[in-house]
């Protein structure tokens, strides 16, 4: 059995007050971690103290992007040490919006995820097509290979750990979710190419997430896939009431 697992993804928004207020206004309310595990992403400026503030409750907290190395001159980057250091559980790699915005390559989205196992953070690593390959019917290949190139060099136990976020980027922040049936394709579909670069262990063990337009008026539809098993969350993670709904419908 696969524990769900819902992240939200707060991406450039929120000051340090309202990272705060959302956090006071959820902790107390998430559903126990036997049930569902609960993950915010924010800005780099919040972790330290959004790790303080949830430690003795179900949250935990990751960043949204890294630097591969342990340290050096890379102006402006955060590596997964000084992550790991302020207790940082989990990263988001591979986003479609740093692949597209920040020119991050395959390559490196492989350095970050060899380099998040060896600093002890889950890496959350994000895979999905553009609108383009999606009409062309070029998803299955195009996933294939993105899959394919970030966990080359991995062992079978660190795929068993880690979380995949299948997330077509003409359904993000757009209001246009993919069907639950197509999401489900995919993401068996990413299931299958595990097993075969890996093994039918990794396969099994392996979480994977949809993401794009996710609310909480249609996540039931993407729980109830059996290839699914959480959701990475933009838009409808920001506001406290719409975030312990997708929780309480994951639980
Ligand atoms: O990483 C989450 C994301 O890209 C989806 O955003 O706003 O469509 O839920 P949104």
């Amino acid at each position: 059995m696969r524990k769900p697992i819902i992240a939200g993804n707060w991406k450039m928004h929120k000051t340090m007050e309202e990272a705060v207020d959302f956090t006071e206004k959820v902790k107390g309310m998430v559903p126990s971690s036997a049930q569902v595990e609960t993950v915010i992403c924010a800005p780099f400026l919040f972790l330290d103290r959004l790790v303080n503030d949830v430690k003795r409750y179900n949250v935990k907290v990751g960043a949204q992007t890294m630097h591969y190395e342990e340290q050096g001159a890379y102006t402006g980057e955060v590596s997964p040490a000084a992550l790991k250091g302020i207790g940082v559980s989990h990263v988001i790699l591979g986003h479609s919006e740093r692949r597209e915005l920040y020119n991050e390559t395959d390559e490196a989205v492989n350095k970050k995820v060899l380099s998040a196992f060896q600093y002890g953070l889950t890496p959350i690593v994000c895979v999905g097509e553009t609108l383009e390959q999606w009409e062309n019917g070029e998803t299955n290949e195009h996933v294939k290979s993105q899959v394919t190139k970030a966990l080359q060099g991995l062992s079978e136990d660190q795929v068993k750990s880690l979380v995949i976020a299948y997330e077509p980027i003409w359904a993000i922040g757009t209001g246009k979710s993919s069907t639950a049936d197509g999401a489900e394709e995919v993401c068996g579909h990413i299931r299958q190419v595990i097993e075969s670069n890996f093994s039918k262990g990794a396969a099994d063990a392996v979480r994977i997430q949809y993401g794009g337009s996710v609310k909480p008026e249609n996540i039931r539809e993407f729980m109830n896939c059996p290839n699914i098993d959480g959701a990475l969350v933009g838009g409808a993670s920001l506001d406290p009431d719409s975030f312990l709904k997708l929780l309480e419908a994951s639980a």
